[in-house]
């Protein structure tokens, strides 16, 4: 099938198939009027004027902005019940500790795949229409075997029926379950979830809480050894709450991406620089537990390729807008808007493996792409907690389209 879309006032868009370092974040590229022609999913022309013979679907962008897809890296969005009490108690000074993953496990055993499907499913229906075209999502309120898997047969249910990209992440080591021995979750996880991860096919990487009161370096290094050998990818859950070494850990496993850093210092983000590890940052997290951001600045000018993502999750950080992740990284975390688009599309696939295929507008990739209600790309982060999608396409297909579009102009918002 060939599509065309016309009239677009604005393409802005990071280049290239890798994660784009530190400087180099800044280079989005801004086209204005242009048409972009898709055959069978993949972007074939992007000009002034493209060949309009043969196109099966005209979409009319109407001046509207258009980028890549959002990609979201990292979510723990399937879980059976929100959090509410536990996030006031935080607000009247409780601390955050694992209590919070264990109630969610507890939630979790007690619910069915399809419960866990209905619950999630608006939550994901929320992000597409946020103009999310590609979310991971983690396991690990199971903490069991079989509640681990009930997750990931979960997440698998919804990569199928939704109409985003799914990337599945085992997270098992994510708090240990209570009544057990720290050294026989350990092994349940190496001897029995890995195994079962491989043999049936139910995640992409595996993922470990590694963190004070939660998994140490050296139990961490155990379990992600036996996820390698495994052929599973390796994310980590990285000096969030202290540093623990976590990024070096991650750059000592060749890791896809180190995750949160909120307490990673200079020789961390050295190392992670060295061994090529993606520095995932969730500053929608520190936002929600009132922590320090991440030193997104000093790592951009340690050269690192940042990326962004919600963390989205029923304890931490109930935001599943990527936009207000958008903007609280330029309003709080010193990026550039030009830095933080380049984050949540192109760095943020590379954050899942999937930079050749999607996170810019070029020829040969994949056509995710977001229409947006804006009169200019800069306006994003200022339009703090505004939806300004209009229009969601995967693969060239819409997947979502607003019912009623907005106005423009600044003396009518809607
Ligand atoms: O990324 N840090 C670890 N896990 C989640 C929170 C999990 C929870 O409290 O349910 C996070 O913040
Ligand atoms: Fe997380």
């Amino acid at each position: 099938m060939n599509t065309l879309i016309s009239n677009v006032s604005q393409l802005v868009t990071p280049r290239g198939d890798a994660p784009v370092n530190g400087s180099s974040m800044s280079d989005i590229s801004v086209q204005e009027r242009v048409s972009i022609r898709i055959e069978d999913g993949v972007i074939v022309d992007i000009a002034e004027r493209v060949d309009k013979n043969g196109i099966d679907v005209l979409i009319d962008a109407g001046d509207a902005v258009v980028m890549p897809g959002l990609v979201d890296p990292h979510t723990h969005a399937v879980f059976a019940a929100t959090r509410e009490e536990e996030f006031l108690a935080r607000l009247q000074g409780k601390p955050y500790d694992e209590g919070g993953i264990q109630s969610s496990a507890r939630a979790v055993a007690a619910a069915s795949e399809k419960d866990l499907v209905q619950t999630a499913t608006p939550w994901l229906q929320r992000m597409i229409e946020s103009g999310t075209t590609t979310v991971e999502i983690k396991s690990g309120y199971g903490l069991s075997l079989e509640g681990e898997t009930k997750l990931l047969l979960a997440i698998r249910q919804m990569r199928k029926t939704l109409p985003m990209r799914v990337v599945p992440t085992f997270l098992g080591a994510h708090a240990f379950p209570g009544g057990v021995r720290r050294d026989d979750y350990i092994s349940t996880i190496i001897t029995d979830m890995i195994p079962t991860v491989r043999r049936r096919r139910l995640a992409q990487f595996c993922d470990v809480f590694c963190d004070k009161g939660f998994f140490t370096p050296s139990e961490t290094r155990t379990i992600l050894r036996a996820a390698r050998g495994a052929g599973l990818d390796l994310k980590l859950h990285a000096d969030e709450l202290a540093n623990v070494g976590g990024a070096e850990l991650a750059a000592d496993l060749g890791a896809t991406s180190a995750d949160h850093l909120l307490r990673v210092d200079e020789h961390g983000m050295r190392r992670l620089r060295e061994a090529g590890v993606i520095p995932v940052l969730l500053p929608g997290t520190a936002f929600t537990l009132g922590a320090e951001y991440a030193p997104a600045r000093r790592m951009i000018d340690l050269d690192l390729p940042v990326a962004l993502a919600t963390d989205f999750n029923p304890g931490t950080c109930l935001i599943y807008s990527m936009w207000i992740i958008i903007s609280l990284a330029v309003m709080r975390m010193q990026m550039t808007i030009e830095e933080a688009l380049t984050a949540a599309t192109l760095n943020s696939a590379a954050a899942l493996e999937l930079a050749d295929k999607i996170g810019s507008i070029e020829v040969g990739k994949r056509a995710d792409m977001i229409l947006l209600d804006l009169d200019s790309y800069r306006q994003i982060p200022y339009f703090f907690g505004h939806n300004p999608v209009r229009m969601v396409l995967r693969d060239g297909k819409v997947i979502h389209e607003r019912s009623r579009p907005h106005k423009r102009g600044a003396s009518r918002p809607s």
